[in-house]
Formats: C-alpha cells, sequence, structure tokens
C-alpha cells in the first residue's frame, strides 16, 4: 500500500471534483488503467476503483470523482486538502488501454460524467497519436457546468507547448448535455444514431476499416454504446484480444 500526499484539489461542481497527488516511483500504469485508492478509517483501508486521470509521462497522479451523497468513500474523500495523505493499492489495470484496439484511423473516446477520466490520460499520452491520425474525446453530461473538466482539459493540452506540438489539431472535443441548453443537447446514443456527431466532427459512420471507440460512463450507457458499435460492425476487444472497441464502466467511488 502506498501511502501519498494530496498537492492541490479542484471543486467543479457541488458533486464534481478532482484532486493530484504524488505518485510511488514505483507505480506505473498504461494511459486509461484504473487503481484502487482511498483514505485509512478507523484504522482499515477503505478503497474505491480510480481510473487515473494523468498521462503516464507526469510526475503526480491526478483523480476525477463524484461526490457521492453519504458514500462511504467519497464523503470523506471530497474533503481532502493539501497535505493530506490517500493510500493507493494495487497494480493499475483496465481494458481503455491502446492496447486492446486494433490500429485503425479515428479514435472516438466516448465518456458521459466521471466516465471522462481515463480518457484525460489517453489524450495526453504522445503514443495515442503514434497510432491515431485523429482522436476524437466525446463528453456528455446533464448540465453545461459538468462539462468543466473537459474543457479544462482540453485547456491545458493547449497550455502545454510539447503537447500542443503533438496533437497538432488532431484533438476534437464534442459535448452535449441532456437537461439543459447547449450546442448540442440529447444523449450520446441519440447523437450517434441521428448522424450528429458525425456530422459535427466531420466523419463518416463508424466502420471497422477505420474507426476504433472506446467507451466509459453508467452501466446503462456503457450498455447503450455497445449497441450503437454492434449496429456499426464494430467488434469488442480486450487486453488478450484487441479489437475495433473496448468499454469500462466509471467506477463510483
Ligand atoms: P440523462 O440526463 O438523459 O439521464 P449520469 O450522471 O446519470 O451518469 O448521466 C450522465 C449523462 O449520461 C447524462 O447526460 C445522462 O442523460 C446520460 N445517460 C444516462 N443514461 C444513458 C444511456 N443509457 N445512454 C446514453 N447516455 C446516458
Amino acid at each position: 500500500m502506498h501511502h501519498e500526499k494530496v498537492l492541490e484539489t479542484h471543486h467543479y461542481t457541488d458533486n464534481l471534483f478532482s484532486f493530484r497527488t504524488t505518485r510511488p516511483q514505483s507505480f506505473r500504469f498504461r494511459s486509461g488503467e484504473f487503481a484502487m485508492l482511498g483514505l485509512e478509517v478507523d484504522g482499515k483501508p477503505l478503497l474505491r476503483a480510480y481510473s487515473v486521470a494523468s498521462p503516464s509521462w507526469d510526475d503526480t497522479l491526478e483523480f476525477f470523482s463524484i461526490k457521492v451523497p453519504n458514500g462511504p468513500l467519497t464523503s470523506r474523500l471530497q474533503k481532502v486538502k493539501a497535505g493530506d495523505e490517500i493510500i493507493l493499492n494495487r497494480k493499475p489495470t483496465g481494458t481503455l488501454v491502446l492496447d486492446a484496439l486494433r490500429p485503425g484511423k479515428t479514435l472516438y473516446l466516448v465518456s458521459t460524467g466521471t466516465g471522462i477520466a481515463p480518457f484525460a490520460s489517453i489524450v495526453r499520452d504522445p503514443e495515442t497519436y503514434e497510432r491515431f491520425e485523429r482522436v476524437i474525446l466525446t463528453h456528455s453530461c446533464r448540465t453545461v457546468a459538468e462539462l468543466a473538466y473537459g474543457f479544462e482539459l482540453m485547456k491545458t493540452i493547449e497550455e502545454d507547448e510539447v503537447l500542443r506540438e503533438i496533437v497538432d489539431g488532431r484533438l476534437t472535443h464534442f459535448t452535449s448535455v441532456t437537461r439543459e441548453d447547449h450546442s448540442h443537447v440529447g444523449r450520446i446514443t441519440k447523437l450517434i444514431d441521428d448522424g450528429t456527431l458525425f456530422e459535427a466532427v466531420g466523419e463518416e459512420r463508424w466502420n471497422s476499416e477505420q474507426d476504433r471507440v472506446m467507451i466509459c460512463g453508467s452501466t446503462a450507457m456503457t450498455h447503450d454504446v455497445r449497441g450503437a458499435c454492434e449496429r456499426h460492425g464494430l467488434v469488442e476487444g480486450s487486453n488478450a484480444r484487441p479489437a475495433d472497441f473496448v468499454i469500462e464502466k466509471a467506477f463510483v467511488g
């Protein structure tokens, strides 16, 4: 078990926050993986799965979390501040990794809510841009305020000279909300089905020749986006058998 220091926290809304911690030297992960993280409560570790949101080259670790009302861990974790200690366990693992996909041209990262966390790591990984010509990050939330983490992420990429050069305009951020007005309104499943997503990013509908998809969100969302992938003839992949799309549920802390 690693004991790591919290370096900073950022609260986006009443129910969303991120935090950055020190990184153990021995802590290696592939962009998109998750680890067990938490706090010591009454002398016992209270851990939940968290996707690492920071890229694998970063000296520190970043996580993005929901605040679950009365949640055993997140009701405590949301109160951490710089200088506090968190615990980090287990070797990182997961299916949202580049190795689980066959080579392709365009990579779609489809997320709702905190499901954007693993993709925050992937879009800052230079290898992503070696493997794909274009990367499309979709983020859908109930409200515009809940999109803030994604907008900040895009800003950090723009402001990082090295990353900006690597990305070279090949990353597109597509956002939609379902419960108020925004440039795109509706669930991502609807915007895939009616072609809005493809029209907005200037691409043809998914086809297994060139498109690869990673999905991260609630159980219902991952189920439904999987259906959309399958209707487009895409095949689910894994670490052992790379294919066209991969899925992971966004973890509730
Ligand atoms: P909606 O507002 O219509 O429920 P949540 O916070 O519940 O995880 O939802 C995050 C976003 O994912 C919301 O915009 C929500 O839309 C949307 N969503 C919920 N279920 C699905 C689903 N089955 N397919 C696609 N999007 C979904």
